[in-house]
């Protein structure tokens, strides 16, 4: 078993994210310098869930460091849709490959996957869970276009229930001094209570509004994102959902001049096209950076520079984690390990749910 994993980016400490930031805008100003880092090293990308940006940034990545490619972007194409499990596979495609980057649509399942991984195994977001590599874009851009950390309003906007980029990013920024949460979303789409429970726990401040018009004018940082349509149980729940807010120009002249509007994209609906011109609109910026900082985590990881300071010692308990969407659920074989979360709670080890 391999202990330089990255599931949840706060498994790793400020010290190390600084380093991959500072690795990541290297490597953006002087990429051909590290074009031969990666020879003979192999990566796999086992996508059991849609993706371009994720996907593509972390293939492009690998092969601009001079690495090779394996992997699937359909479970269709592969044996887990003969049945194979989890288990089976990762203890294949990891003899096979020097790092797995995976993609799941259950809550923990890239934590399970690391239990029986002879590689490390990156999160690239398992179900409406942890995106820790699209935090680092996050943080890899805005340390570049704010030129800080701390001290920032942050508006989060959308589905803060589902979305795994806005879970992983919030857990991220609390952890920086003076930062201030806005969290705009319906009453049926607030945080998770594990991301509460970090707020509460954290020095930082939050309130949670109905509309980007009550607080557009505080904001440094804007981050939109999408309503999870493939995580409603119906058509009608996300319908009734869609299209609530929408960001335009109009809303956009009360707002900072140097606002920094990020979307971890795809887009639907949530930000006007006309917003594109806006030169506060940093997405497409955000998308590429995506690349430089998945070449940075690429390069640590291989290199073994990244090691979890404080592993959890998990807690193997007779009860099944209350999460329907937890991967315990659809990989029977797994242990039901628990830990103490952030907030002294008995949590599912792999998704957070609380017992
Ligand atoms: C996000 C994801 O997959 O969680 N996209 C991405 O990785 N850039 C956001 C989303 O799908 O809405």
């Amino acid at each position: 078993m391999y202990s330089g994993h990255m599931i949840d980016f706060n498994d790793y400490t400020v010290e190390d994210w600084t380093g991959l930031i500072k690795l990541a805008s290297d490597i953006r100003l002087n990429q051909r310098d590290y074009i031969h880092r990666c020879e003979g090293r192999i990566m796999a990308t086992l996508f059991y869930e849609p993706s371009t940006r994720t996907q593509m940034s972390f293939q492009a990545a690998m092969l601009r460091l001079g690495g090779q490619i394996i992997g699937f972007d359909n479970p269709v194409n592969s044996s887990v849709s003969k049945g194979e499990t989890l288990h089976d596979t990762i203890k294949i495609v990891s003899g096979y490959s020097d790092v797995i980057v995976m993609r799941h649509p259950n809550e923990g399942a890239a934590k399970a996957a690391s239990i029986y991984s002879q590689c490390p195994i990156v999160n690239a977001g398992d179900g409406g869970h942890l995106h820790p590599t699209q935090t680092l874009t996050d943080i890899f851009t805005l340390s570049d276009f704010k030129h800080r950390l701390t001290d920032l309003n942050i508006g989060f906007c959308g589905d803060l229930k589902n979305g795994r980029t806005v879970h992983s990013l919030i857990k991220a920024m609390s952890r920086f001094h003076g930062n201030k949460f806005f969290l705009i979303s319906t009453p049926e789409l607030t945080v998770p209570e594990y991301i509460k429970d970090v707020l509460e726990l954290s020095a930082c401040t939050f309130c949670e509004v109905n509309s980007i018009d009550e607080c557009i004018d505080e904001l440094d940082v804007l981050y939109m994102t999408r309503i999870q349509r493939e995580r409603f149980a119906s058509a009608e729940e996300y319908e009734k959902q869609s299209g609530v807010f929408i960001l335009n120009t109009e809303k956009l002249k009360k707002a900072k001049d140097d606002l920094s509007i990020l979307h971890p994209l795809p887009r639907v609906d949530e930000i006007e096209i006309a917003v594109d011109g806006d030169s506060r609109a940093l997405y497409f910026k955000q998308a590429e950076y995506g690349m430089y900082a998945r070449m940075a985590l690429i390069l640590k990881i291989l290199n073994s520079e990244l090691t979890i300071e404080k592993p959890v010692i998990p807690v193997l308990l007779d009860h099944f984690c209350g999460n329907p969407r937890c991967i315990t659920h659809s990989e029977k074989y797994l242990p039901h390990n628990f830990k103490t979360d952030v907030a002294g709670k008995t949590a599912c080890l792999y998704c957070d749910e609380k017992l």
